[in-house]
């Protein structure tokens, strides 16, 4: 009983990123910048002005809007495939873990400000801006499943 229910857990969780825990209204603003807008929503449109939550996580902000960036471990801080740069706004979000920063460092194009979208978590309302580069759509083809 007890091992079906932890599969089923686990399940659910690799499938995530939905509103899967208490977060505030979308009151804060978050521009995403896309560099390969085809791949990530299937449409041409380069920049998204969406709104989030505090408490959601920003990989939670793109995804509840049809940006698909790459997130192999479920957002669990277990690969770097949800790989931005936070181009504004880093101080409304929560600080990178040393999880966060060991794991980021393995991050293709690394850059000051990457940072891994399923760990940002909105702490404040401010302007956020997050730019998301081309090669997230191929970095999970290396990761073995
Ligand atoms: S989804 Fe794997 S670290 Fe963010």
């Amino acid at each position: 009983m007890q091992e079906k229910f932890s599969h089923v857990s686990y399940h659910a969780f690799m499938h995530m990123k939905r509103s899967d825990h208490e977060h505030g209204p979308p009151i804060v603003p978050v521009v995403f910048h896309l560099e390969d807008p085809a791949g990530l929503t299937s449409t041409k449109q380069e920049q998204w002005d969406l709104m989030g939550g505090v408490g959601e996580h920003v990989l939670e902000v793109a995804m509840d809007h049809g940006i698909n960036i790459e997130h192999a471990c479920g957002g669990v801080c277990a690969c770097s495939t949800c790989h931005i740069y936070v181009v504004k706004g880093m101080e409304h979000l929560s600080p990178a873990t040393e999880a966060e920063e060991d794991r980021v460092e393995e991050a293709p194009g690394l850059q000051r400000n990457s940072r891994l979208s399923c760990q940002c978590e909105i702490i404040s309302n401010g302007l956020i801006e997050i730019r998301v580069p081309s090669w997230n759509r191929n970095a999970v083809k290396e990761i073995p499943h």
